[in-house]
């Protein structure tokens, strides 16, 4: 398997879009990464320029250190699977798995034997005989993953794969082509929106805006080391809760006082902002006070929002706590904060604050 590397990579389409900006990555042998960002950040446009369907403006593509820009797409050898899926509709299953076999003259046992392999392993063996229309959507999707697969190629591309399927599907999917990549040991880049997908799945995830690479790391440093707002917002859900620390007196309220002091130093440098994950919102403990005005069941927990007041203004802070609790909207409540798990904000970018 095969190493790829992005070396100050930018791709323009004319004049005003800029949809890859300096990338800069690497995705070592066998690792799953994952490029997420919201729609229009350069996902696809990435994969492509991988794959070698766009060139890139200026910047390098390396597979085990050897720059590829110049190759076509069939010398990369290179699988993508897009998020239409492409299946031939006037082909049957095993025919639209097989197609890349055919195209290298393959001997008709071997192809049999191999999409036969690849066809157990994604459990469609007994659909082979199916046209596409015949199929459900999930059938469609491993057909598609399945002709990838059968190439054997030196990295697998994956463009939002799992978007088409309902919320049921795209859960066990999830987990199923982890684990299948992860078997065959592939290097592989997947390309989502979905946060919560990312941080299921993935070694490593490259969150992109705008074209702009915000961040690279294991999904748990994402979640829990964002390096600015946009990825403290973008990843987790329900999404974290974000207030402008505007005077002391109010910030007094929810912190120590050693780190009153020092945001209040912060301010002077500009916006300073608190990012506090609803779970890390104690519900019944503490000195903060509020009403509670919705609550969100979410199976095993409620989601509750609460208004406070803060910076002389109301302000609602949303928060988990177990399905087991009597509460209602319209309950005075008190709540705290567990002071170690917040994220501090100077314009926007993520700051350590001591005290
Ligand atoms: N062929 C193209 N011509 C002009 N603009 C394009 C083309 N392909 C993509 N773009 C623009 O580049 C940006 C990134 O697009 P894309 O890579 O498809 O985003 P994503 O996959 O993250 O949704 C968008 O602003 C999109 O409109
Ligand atoms: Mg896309």
């Amino acid at each position: 398997m095969h190493r790829l590397e992005f070396k100050k990579v930018y791709k323009r389409f004319g004049e005003k879009v800029i949809a890859v900006n300096n990338a800069n990555f690497f995705v070592d042998e066998g690792e799953f990464v994952t490029l997420l960002g919201p729609s229009g950040c350069g996902k696809t446009t990435t994969l492509r320029l991988i794959a070698g369907l766009d060139r890139t403006s200026e910047g390098e593509i390396l597979i085990n250190d050897k720059i590829i820009n110049a190759l076509s797409p069939s010398e990369r050898d290179i699988a993508m699977v897009f998020q239409s899926y492409a299946l031939y509709p006037h082909m049957n299953v095993f025919e639209n798995i097989a197609i890349p076999l055919q195209v290298r003259k393959m001997s008709k046992s071997d192809v049999k034997t191999r999409v036969g392999s690849i066809a157990q392993m994604l459990g469609i063996s007994t659909l082979l005989d199916r046209k596409p229309r015949e199929l459900s959507g999930g059938q469609r999707q491993r057909v598609a993953i399945g002709r990838a697969l059968v190439r054997e190629p030196n990295l697998f591309l994956l463009d939002e794969p799992l978007a088409n399927l309902d919320a049921i599907l795209r859960h066990r999917m999830r987990g199923e082509l982890k684990a299948l990549f992860h078997s065959v040991d592939g290097t592989t880049i997947y390309v989502t929106h979905d946060q919560e997908e990312a941080l299921a799945m993935s070694d490593k995830i490259v969150v992109m805006n705008y074209g702009v690479i915000q961040q690279i790391g294991a999904p748990e440093e994402i979640y829990k080391r964002p390096v600015n707002k946009f990825v403290a917002v973008f990843v987790g859900n329900p999404q974290i809760n974000i207030i402008e620390a505007k005077n002391a007196e109010d910030m007094s309220k929810l912190f120590s006082s050693s780190k009153v002091n020092a945001l209040e130093k912060l301010t002077h440098d500009g916006k300073v902002e608190i990012g506090i994950r609803p779970e890390n919102i104690v519900l019944g403990k503490g000195n903060i006070f509020g009403k509670v005005t919705l609550i969100e069941p979410m199976g095993a927990n409620l989601l509750v929002s609460v208004e406070t007041a803060l910076n002389s203004e109301k302000i609602k802070v949303k928060l988990f706590i177990s399905n087991t609790v009597k509460i209602s909207e319209g309950d005075d409540v008190n709540f705290s904060i567990k002071e170690s798990e917040l994220l501090f904000f100077l314009n926007e970018k993520r700051v350590d604050v001591e005290g």
